[in-house]
């Protein structure tokens, strides 16, 4: 029967493996799942519990594909709770993707933002000159880091980790990092994914020396198809425009880094 991607096509879990202690990758064969491009989520139902939108993680194994899921409410952490034989439902793939130049690159992901920064880093050439920036609070949420530098391979010293209290790599906040890496150097193309105060000093920095910057969001989303408007963020929706923004259209967004909205869609502060 041909596929319909907007009706959930029911996977089973293959494979769990715990990132840290609230991080989790659960592993599934979906043909169409394994070939996504960055930027790209799924709409994931947990059979009895909810649906919630995943960015969909890279797997190194052929026709496979991955959540890594970090859990936080109630249908975060039914996900992260999913047994290996379990199943979940799936639809989409949905959003559009990542614009990859070519040179050098900069690349910056915090917690789970990190997940479209690995399918990212599957697509750059081996020629790229490619630097990733893994951001986390202390060293229990670092996560991916030796993945990162084994698709790196060429140049795994590009991979660098930076801890807000310093218990791991260098110490401060990753955009404290980025800004001294914009000013030092010139990147044809800055990506960045994760908390949004995180994404918007990310674009402040990179428009600061004129460099091209695309971040990929994160709203609450129900449908996943431009109806419901629960992802809206300005005039944009973040399922049907996003889930990757320009810099510079972000910028004139009054809401980016400063407001998102609630289940009931009122807007609340960062
Ligand atoms: S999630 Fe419904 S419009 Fe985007």
């Amino acid at each position: 029967m041909l596929r319909n991607n907007n009706h959930p096509t029911i996977v089973t879990i293959e494979k769990v493996m715990d990132e840290t202690p609230t991080v989790r990758t659960l592993v599934f064969s979906d043909e169409i799942m394994s070939n996504v491009l960055p930027g790209q989520f799924a709409m994931v139902w947990i059979p009895g519990i909810n649906e919630l939108p995943m960015s969909v993680m890279i797997s190194q194994d052929s026709g496979k594909a991955a959540f890594t899921v970090r859990k936080h409410g109630p249908a975060s952490t039914g996900l992260f709770n999913v047994k290996v034989g379990q199943q979940i439902g799936v639809r989409g793939p949905y959003g559009n993707s990542f614009d990859i130049k070519q040179g050098r690159l900069l690349l910056v992901g915090g917690g789970t933002g990190l997940v479209p920064m690995m399918r990212l880093l599957t697509c750059v050439k081996s020629t790229d000159d490619v630097t990733l920036l893994i951001g986390a609070k202390s060293k229990d949420e670092v996560f991916f880091e030796d993945l990162a530098k084994n698709l790196l391979k060429n140049n795994p010293h590009r991979v660098i980790v930076s801890t807000d209290d310093g218990s791991y790599g260098e110490k401060g906040f990753v955009t404290d990092l980025v800004e001294k890496l914009v000013s030092e150097n010139h990147y044809d193309g800055v990506y960045v994914c994760g908390p949004e105060t995180m994404m918007f000093k990310t674009l402040q920095s990179a428009h600061s020396q004129g460099l091209f910057v695309q971040a990929s969001l994160e709203r609450m989303m129900k449908c996943g198809v431009g109806i419901c408007g629960s992802c809206c963020i300005g005039e944009d929706l973040v399922c049907r425009d996003g889930t990757v923004f320009d810099g510079q259209h972000l910028s004139q967004n009054k809401e980016f880094g400063y407001f998102h909205r609630n289940k009931a869609g009122i807007l609340e502060n960062y």
